[in-house]
């Protein structure tokens, strides 16, 4: 056994087969870093801020209500990789061979998460209105939670974390189709458990703070806050207990 072979340098670079040689046509290596990008990358990080940042770890909540950052974010950020993607799927787009199983299979599930991603997008143009308090004429979709608004959410969101599921699926299996290089799996492997485990960390914080509180504030006369709210893990504060709770957490970390 020589010095090279011993190097794991040299094994992290060799890819996945462990064949010497790799070859991988312009498209789909550009397919990959593209769609790595957006669904590894951009996507995750839009659902994280719109999960836990709707009240900014700075913001003065109930004082301070509606900032829109996240609602910024996600807009745009989520809009902005999708087109992407649609652009990395166009790549690929009939230069693919199919000639294995798995490759069938990835282009099946890559056919899914492209269609998932697209309807989220069209779903959040097919939110309704906003509305509010101030406006008594225009009873907004979200002020009013009606069925609209609930259906939104559901789906949204039920939808969003099963894309997200399949998109990390699929892009294990590309890299294997593409017999990337190891140093890739390893590397997006360990960027996906630092998302969950940033998932974890910040739900134990209590910063997923319900959308209509943070909009609207705690005051039960609003009637979203008269209903549950709509999905899991979900935290609503008064602002005694948000003072509390994220004095305490200060304290403690
Ligand atoms: C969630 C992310 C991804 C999605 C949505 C996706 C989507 C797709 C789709 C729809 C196809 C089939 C195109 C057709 O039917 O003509 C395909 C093929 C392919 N993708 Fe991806 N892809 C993703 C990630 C990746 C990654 C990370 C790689 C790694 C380089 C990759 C490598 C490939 C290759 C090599 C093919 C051709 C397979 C064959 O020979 O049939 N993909 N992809
Ligand atoms: C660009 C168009 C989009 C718009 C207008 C939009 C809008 C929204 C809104 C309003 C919410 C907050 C729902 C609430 O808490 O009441 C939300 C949350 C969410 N969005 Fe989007 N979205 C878009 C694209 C996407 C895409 C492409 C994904 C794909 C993964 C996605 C995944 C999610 C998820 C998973 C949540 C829930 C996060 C949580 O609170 O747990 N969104 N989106």
């Amino acid at each position: 056994m020589n010095l090279l072979q011993n190097d794991w340098l040299t094994w992290l670079l060799l890819p996945l087969s462990g064949n010497a040689h790799h070859e991988l046509s312009f498209w789909a290596s550009w397919h990959g870093r593209i769609m790595v990008l957006c669904w590894g990358v951009l996507l995750p990080l839009g659902v994280l801020i719109a999960r836990f940042f709707k009240v900014m770890p700075s913001q003065n909540w109930p004082t301070v209500l509606d900032n829109k950052a996240w609602w910024t974010a996600h807009l745009h950020g989520q809009g902005a990789a999708i087109v992407l993607a649609a652009v990395g799927v166009a790549l690929i787009w009939n230069t693919a061979g199919g000639a294995t199983p798995l490759a069938r299979w990835h282009g099946y599930t890559g056919w899914a998460v492209t269609a998932l991603g697209i309807a989220q997008a069209l779903a959040g143009f097919a939110r309704g209105s906003k509305g509010g308090p101030q406006d008594a004429r225009v009873r907004g979709d979200h002020y009013d939670m009606t069925p609209r608004r609930n259906t939104f959410e559901k789906t949204h969101k039920s939808l969003g974390y099963a894309a997200l599921l399949l998109a990390l699926v699929t892009v294990f299996m590309g890299l294997v189709v593409a017999d990337a290089p190891r140093w890739m799996l390893l590397a997006i492997s360990l960027w996906w458990l630092s998302l969950i485990a940033a998932f974890a960390w910040l739900q134990k914080q209590g910063r997923c703070i319900d959308t209509y509180q943070a909009i609207w504030g705690p005051d039960t006369s609003h009637p979203g806050n008269r209903i549950a709210p709509i999905g899991w893990g979900i935290r609503r504060y008064t602002a005694a207990s948000f003072a509390k709770q994220f004095k305490k957490t200060k304290e403690t970390t």
